[in-house]
């Protein structure tokens, strides 16, 4: 039996990949883009090319192989969603709705999802997001996560479909391609590892709770693994720097380790009318914590940006600015 990754040649994707690959799993990955990410590598997925809205491409993927749980991490991001809002209806609506019906006829009925804290929005009443929160994005984006998040419910109270998902927060980790809200972080540590001025288009002062890449991946592996009687809340936050941190805080972070990197701010116009309507300091993850023992491993600023230069510095040449 294998586990399917949609999305699996994506950022997060193929660093799941990797750590499924790593325990042993079969991996089968399902993505409209190929990679070059396991050219040479020992271990490797199969790799089929499909586009999650094409429904007889999803089905030929379960008819072809025996998937035992599907990693649904497909989607469009959120600068992507909001410049083209028809197409992230498409992606993260209904192919999220098409994932969902996969599994429950052909597949393991089972489907563990990546949302975000790009879920929460307006009407925010305490600087702490918990996962009972009131979810009112203002972002295309946010809404077809909101949408994916609720249809995962309905489908496990309608269907029995052990559908589970993790709030990813702002992400850091190097070799990052797509630009959303919050990359800017991960690209100020690359260029300043990498001996490079960087302009960052986040605004100085305003910052969102964050998690690294690794702990990500690894978050996805450790919720499907729980067991389901301990799955309560469903949809859960997970954080690894659980306070907001601003790219302020990052840099001093990045000059603590590289004293002469060089950054300067630019803000994009859509990052400040995102953080104009967003109101929260911190992200409460203890649900997570506590039905599926939720533990990250690079908890603060400092471990993450040391961690990220040293990945980067050592394979410059994956790293290509
Ligand atoms: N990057 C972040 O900051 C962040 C934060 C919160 C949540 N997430 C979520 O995590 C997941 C993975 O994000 P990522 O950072 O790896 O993004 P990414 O853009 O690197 O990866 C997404 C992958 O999905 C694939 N994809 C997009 N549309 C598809 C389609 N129609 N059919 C098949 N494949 C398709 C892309 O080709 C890409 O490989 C997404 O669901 C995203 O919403 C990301």
């Amino acid at each position: 039996m294998a586990k399917l990754v949609t999305g699996g040649t994506g950022f997060i994707g193929a660093c799941l990949v990797d750590q499924l690959l790593e325990r042993g799993d079969e991996v089968v990955v399902l993505d409209r883009a190929q990679t070059n990410h396991w050219d040479g590598a020992s271990r490797k997925p199969k790799i089929v090319i499909g586009d999650i809205t094409n429904w007889p491409e999803v089905m030929n993927v379960f008819h072809d192989n025996s998937i035992d749980c599907v990693y649904h991490l497909a989607a469009m991001l959120s600068l992507p969603s909001e410049a083209n809002p028809w197409a992230a209806f498409q992606v993260n609506v209904v192919g999220t709705m098409n994932m969902l019906e996969a599994v429950r006829l052909f597949g393991p009925n089972k489907i563990i999802m990546a949302s975000t804290t790009g879920t929460y929005g307006l009407d925010i009443d305490a600087p702490e997001i918990t996962d009972t929160t009131l979810q009112r994005p203002t972002t295309m984006y946010g809404s077809t996560k909101v949408f994916a998040e609720l249809q995962g419910r309905f489908y496990r109270k309608k269907f029995g479909t052990d559908f589970r998902s993790v709030r990813i927060p702002s992400l850091v980790g190097p070799g990052i391609k797509t630009r959303a809200i919050g990359q800017y972080n991960s690209w100020m540590i690359e260029a300043a590892a990498l001996g490079r001025p960087y302009v960052c288009y986040g605004l100085p002062d305003r910052g969102l709770p964050l998690i690294y890449y690794k702990d990500t991946a690894a978050a996805f592996a450790a919720l499907s693994d729980a067991d389901m009687d301990r799955i309560k809340t469903i949809n859960y936050n997970i954080a690894g720097v659980n306070v907001s941190a601003t790219p302020r805080d990052i840099e001093a972070a990045v000059k603590r380790l590289i004293p002469d990197a060089v950054i300067s701010y630019d803000p994009d116009p859509v990052v400040v009318q995102y953080f104009a309507t967003l109101r929260f300091d911190a992200l409460n993850d203890d649900p997570a914590r506590a039905e599926w023992d939720w533990q990250p491993k690079f908890g603060t600023v400092d471990a993450i940006v040391e961690d990220f230069a040293k990945e980067v510095r050592a394979h410059p040449e994956r790293y290509p600015l």
